[in-house]
């Protein structure tokens, strides 16, 4: 192999080592003939400068950052942050491979989050898709088109369960309930690290752990949970990606109940390593190592010395972006503040990963290889598919789907605005070929004029363009939601309602008299009632991708029947968040019209629209709803019926509530789902087998047999359902 007899020429063989993927005891070997600089120097990673900042022998004649080239020559960098195109990422190998003294690969990593060239939905969008099978493949897409960028490693799937919109994080979550959260978080594995590729890629399960819990919403911010909380409800999406193989973790930026992640024993060794069993490399959020040292950031250390050696003994592998490790750990090893071992202990995890990658076989990229293992108009197939699968139908009476030949008034913002539709983290959509909304209507042969009237924020309606363009149509489709980058990180909201220029526009076209369509597209849930209220129809498009302007026009003509369901819940207003379905009950339950139960006396209690909800062009009814406890499993079954006129696929799900427990339980947790396609007319019989043992659950550090009675559902969403029961002995 190519890179055998590199590697051999210069090093393995020195070591006395196979060119083959190596065994523990040869990583081992090839660890005792390491200097502490070169230890310290796999556990750096610095900026690729990306492709513009270093063209590698491109015939531009510019070459490889000199500086740079130094430092992975002499061995002080293991990892590269920058997809950098396959040239650079190359030339950045060779260097590593051929001319450093044990000639140790490097791993380029970068946020392919919802995709490369081609964009799928955000996750929070995708998630509403409920299959496993889909999300599995978007994972593949990633691992198909990420080599293509000049890199082998995304820093995906982001598992922090999500229950609070304000966070703008949560456009790249898989929603608010740990089962979802957990079966995406092993599917994207699953695709992401897929070895039906040319050049395997590393996924990274983050930020762990509890980020989504940030206080306020207001990212970065502290964290406080209960032990309960952490073990029930964030910690098992990263369970599950580390089951499905993932090999690295992120920790995450905050501090977690007063300790920074980064330099936190507790969550990085004794939980993540001691019980769930991660065996592959943490590299750390960008700089979130030296952020724990300055006094004016967390500050639980004087110094980058201390921060480095406390974030070594806690179990951090690799410093993102920061100065800690590559300016003072070799000093901090030297004065004893951490041991050598400790810090062996860190390169044995990052030689595994690099080992586990293939890249002592095959360090470069073949691009064409890469290539040929990549089928455009496959890709942009499956994300028109994840786009029309992954919207979600809140409201309709009637006005969707759009009948052939009405004429259309679409107005409002990002109908025709490619990086709206891409939404964040999709920083290579750069193809401007990719359709829009509008592009779609036009490719779906719908007879429709566009004025945008009314932007996402500021500014005034233009009230006259609407009212003209109502009146030479049958229907006004119209745009509401987010600017594309508004979700993201550090993009958190104080106020989720509609700024007053949509509202206004609310009015505006309800004035019209005309059917009323809303297209939601957004990042996040946002609180609104005014839409609720005077819309006819609203479908939530979310931020749908590279192809998410045929998708969502798919679904507004009835060319696909939506099938997506809420994986987290629109508040009627931002003072209800963190909003979730599996709340606990309290001492006073709610209940309408009685003082002294929990409640708001200015707004409803429940959500807008809750957990599991999302309307079709059909209708379903459940019928003969069971739960029986048949050995070591619970059977929920149903006879669910189309009782309309056309297709569906309804998303069957069932939830249980343990009434008397060590801990006060939820009023619900989701503990399956299946979606069963239906014709019209069509009954079928659904089954949702759950192994009892998932309906344990802890309390603090113990974990505890569920047991006595149970309440539990078959049903349509989190918040309907006929009760039934059920009992473990
Ligand atoms: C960012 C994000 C993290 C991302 C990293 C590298 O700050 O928190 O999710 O992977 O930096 O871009």
């Amino acid at each position: 192999m190519y890179c055998r007899k590199l590697i051999t020429a210069v090093s393995i063989a020195a070591a006395g080592l196979s060119a083959a993927a190596l065994t523990d005891v040869e990583i081992d070997e090839l660890l005792s003939r390491m200097t502490l600089v070169e230890k310290v120097g796999q556990m750096v990673q610095v900026s690729s400068g990306g492709k513009s900042a270093a063209e590698a022998e491109d015939g531009s004649g510019r070459k490889i950052d000199a500086v740079l080239a130094g430092q992975i020559r002499n061995g002080e960098i293991g990892s590269l942050l920058g997809a950098c195109g396959v040239k650079n990422f190359n030339a950045f190998q060779k260097i590593a491979v051929e001319e450093s003294r044990l000639g140790i690969p490097l791993m380029v990593g970068h946020d392919m989050i919802h995709g490369v060239f081609t964009q799928l939905p955000i996750p929070l969008a995708l998630s509403c898709a409920w299959d496993e099978e889909l999300w599995c493949k978007g994972g593949e897409l990633i691992a198909r088109e990420t080599p293509l960028k000049g890199a082998n490693w995304t820093f995906t799937p982001m598992v922090d369960i999500s229950r609070d919109p304000r966070w703008g994080r949560i456009a790249e979550s898989a929603g608010q309930d740990a089962l979802v959260a957990s079966r995406m978080s092993a599917a994207l594995v699953r695709g992401i690290q897929t070895k039906d590729v040319a050049h395997p890629i590393a996924a990274c399960l983050k930020h762990f752990v509890g980020y989504g819990a940030a206080m306020s919403g207001r990212d970065y911010n502290e964290v406080e949970m209960s032990e309960s909380t952490l073990r029930n409800v964030y910690l098992p999406p990263f369970a599950a990606g580390i089951d499905a193989g993932a090999l690295t973790v992120m920790p995450a930026f905050h501090t977690f109940n007063g300790v920074p992640c980064s330099v936190n024993k507790w969550l990085l060794s004794d939980i993540l390593r001691g019980e769930l069993g991660f065996k592959g490399m943490t590299i750390s959020d960008y700089n979130a190592v030296g952020e724990c040292a300055w006094p004016d950031h967390h500050g639980v250390a004087d110094g980058d010395e201390s921060v480095s050696a406390m974030a070594v003994a806690a179990g951090m592998d690799q410093d993102m972006m920061g100065e800690s490790y590559m300016k003072t750990l070799a000093s901090a090893v030297k004065k004893g503040l951490v041991s050598e071992k400790a810090v062996d202990g860190c390169v044995r995890n990052i030689l595994r990963v690099k080992n586990a990658l293939g890249l002592i076989e095959k360090p470069y990229i073949d691009e064409a290889a890469a290539k040929a293992g990549v089928d455009w108009k496959a890709d942009a197939a499956l994300a028109r598919e994840a786009a029309a699968r992954s919207a979600v139908l809140l409201k309709n009476n009637g006005a969707l789907p759009l009948k052939p030949g009405l004429k259309v008034a679409l107005v409002g913002p990002g109908a025709d605005d490619l990086w709206h539709t891409v939404g964040c983290w999709a920083t290579w959509a750069e193809n401007t070929s990719n359709p829009t909304l509008v592009d779609g209507l036009k490719a779906d042969g719908v007879d429709f004029k566009y004025v945008k009237a009314y932007g996402f924020r500021g500014g005034k309606v233009d009230v006259a363009a609407i009212q003209s363009a109502a009146a030479n149509a049958d229907v006004v489709v119209a745009c509401f939601g987010e600017q594309g980058r508004e979700a993201g990180e550090n993009n958190s909201r104080m106020d989720l309602s509609l700024p007053k220029v949509q509202l206004d526009a609310i009015d505006a076209i309800k004035a019209t008299g005309k059917p009323f369509v809303a297209v939601l597209m957004n990042g996040r849930p946002l609180a609104i009632p005014e839409l609720a209220e005077a819309a006819d129809a609203i479908l939530e498009a979310w931020n749908p991708g590279t192809s998410g302007g045929w998708g969502i026009a798919d679904v507004l003509t009835g060319r696909i029947n939506p099938s997506g369901r809420l994986t987290t819940e629109f508040p009627y207003a931002t003072g209800q968040c963190p909003l979730y379905y599996n709340k606990t009950r309290t001492g006073r339950p709610h209940k309408d019209g009685e003082r002294w139960t929990t409640r708001y006396i200015d707004g409803p209690y429940g959500a807008l629209y809750p957990f599991g909800y999302g309307l079709t062009y059909t209708t379903f009814e459940y019928s003969d709803e069971k739960v029986v406890v048949d050995g070591d499993k619970l059977v929920f079954t149903a006879k669910i019926r189309n009782t309309g006129l056309r297709e569906g696929v309804e998303t069957v799900q069932a939830y249980t509530r343990q009434l008397v427990a060590v801990e006060s339980r939820p009023v619900r947790e989701l503990r399956g789902w299946k979606r069963v396609a239906l014709a019209p007319g069509e009954e079928s019989v659904v089954a949702i087998e759950v192994p009892l043992a998932n309906l344990d659950y802890w309390a603090a550090s113990r974990k505890v047999a569920a047991s006595g009675e149970f309440e539990a559902w078959i049903a349509p969403d989190s918040t309907k359902g006929k009760k039934l029961g059920f009992s473990i002995r």
